[in-house]
């Protein structure tokens, strides 16, 4: 008789993403004649740059010639790519990185959540509160969560490291030692960042325990302050202790076409064992290769007109993070992120819940943003929204939101 992994049943409710998705979706059923504004989910919304559209064509082309087609892709990612990527993301910010370090994959979201594999099923995880939920649901169909507390919002065998406004929206060095640590800076949801020297504690930390943080780095395109590195491995020691992920999404626009990689050092051994090698094993066996197609075009990434196109992208969304922060303090909101990070966090008035907020713009302003309890317990009572919509329509939800104080 088949059994099914229980631990999946032990997920509450939908995932955050799709649950918005719905009650937009049955908001706008009910009211056809609304103009909603999504600065929801952090999805971008202005199309590829030229070069990586130039980059596509031409590897579409190749892929209707005999002596050009491409059927499989190396499992760990094509040399051109795995090359560009070392050279231009971390040579150039004076971090060696090797291409057998660098695995190419389909999403930052995928490794983010497949990472936990190679850990032992009774590891420890810690995670920031708020948090990206797939760091916490991944562990939970892996069995390593313990018992859901509904009425706290927590797992019993998870370390919560609160961030909130007394601490900045920076986590304090967790009392209790875990395993396996999650770090997002700049920080999703929050927009919160690290400065050098706080992220070279949590390297010593790990260093000093034993313990592997996986730093997702999906957003530091968006840092704009020189003292925030752009990569854990610029702090002395970090090859030891952790994995980096990053993302073609949210600098490039690649939301919709799908890559990224992990960075998992040689140097970093647990029990013993290589995790490079590990990781090389899993994905081996799970992953066939980004498409060829794809990875040609994330290597335009790294042209000169691509950087430039995707520098002035980031700077448009970016520009629109600072129309929301302006904006929402000028109207007397309670504000943060925006500054290293696409996401603007801010504290819902009047003391509603973060949900209740939601459901009030939906309702009044037509705007759709995330409700930080979604992130988690110490996101209850704040609410996201992301610069990834369009300059007009950012504009419009302001000035929206604006009139309803
Ligand atoms: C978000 O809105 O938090 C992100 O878009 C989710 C993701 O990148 O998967």
């Amino acid at each position: 008789m088949s059994r099914i992994n229980e631990n999946f049943l032990k997920l509450p409710g939908s995932y955050l993403f799709s649950t918005v998705g719905r009650k937009v979706r049955e908001y706008q059923e009910a009211n056809p004649d609304k103009r909603i504004i999504r600065l929801g989910i952090g999805d971008v919304t202005l199309p590829l740059p030229p070069a990586v559209i130039g980059a596509l064509h031409a590897a579409v082309d190749e892929m209707s010639v005999q002596d050009t087609f491409r059927g499989y892709a190396p499992d760990l990612g094509y040399e051109f790519l795995r090359s560009a990527i070392a050279e231009h993301d971390f040579k150039s910010r004076g971090v060696d990185i090797s291409i057998e370090e660098v695995f190419v994959s389909d999403g930052a979201k995928s490794d983010s959540a497949n990472i936990q594999e190679i850990f032992s099923a009774d590891a420890k995880i810690a995670v920031c509160d708020p948090v990206y939920p797939v760091y916490v649901d991944s562990n939970v169909m892996a069995g390593r969560t313990g018992i859901y507390d509904i009425a706290a919002g927590r797992w019993s065998n998870v370390i919560y490291m609160p961030c909130t406004a007394e601490n900045g929206f920076i986590p304090d060095l967790p009392q209790q030692v875990p395993d396996l640590i999650y770090l997002c800076f700049p920080n999703n949801p929050t927009g919160a960042a690290l400065k050098k020297e706080q992220l070279q504690n949590w390297v010593d930390y790990a260093n000093r325990n034993k313990a592997v943080i996986v730093f997702d780095a999906a957003y530091e395109a968006y840092i704009s302050q020189a003292d925030v590195p752009h990569s854990i491995y610029e702090c002395e020691g970090a090859k030891t202790c952790a994995v980096e992920l990053r993302s073609f999404s949210k600098n490039a626009g690649f939301t919709g076409t799908r890559l990224a990689y992990t960075i998992v050092p040689k140097e970093l051994v647990v029990d013993g064992v290589a995790l490079c090698g590990l990781w090389a094993r899993r994905h081996g066996t799970k992953f066939n290769g980004a498409p060829y197609i794809i990875q040609k075009a994330g290597e335009a990434v790294y042209s000169e007109e691509g950087k430039k196109q995707v520098a002035e992208m980031v700077g448009y969304y970016m520009n629109n993070a600072k129309v929301i922060l302006d904006g929402l303090k000028a109207a007397g909101y309670t504000v943060s992120g925006g500054v290293d990070s696409p996401y603007v966090w801010l504290k819902t008035p009047k003391g509603m819940g973060s949900w209740e907020f939601f459901d009030y713009l939906l309702e009044q302003a037509n705007v759709v943003g995330t409700p930080g309890a979604g992130f988690g317990p110490s996101g209850e009572g704040y609410f996201r929204l992301t610069g990834f919509g369009s300059y007009d329509n950012t504009a419009e939800a302001i000035e929206r939101i604006r009139r309803l104080v």
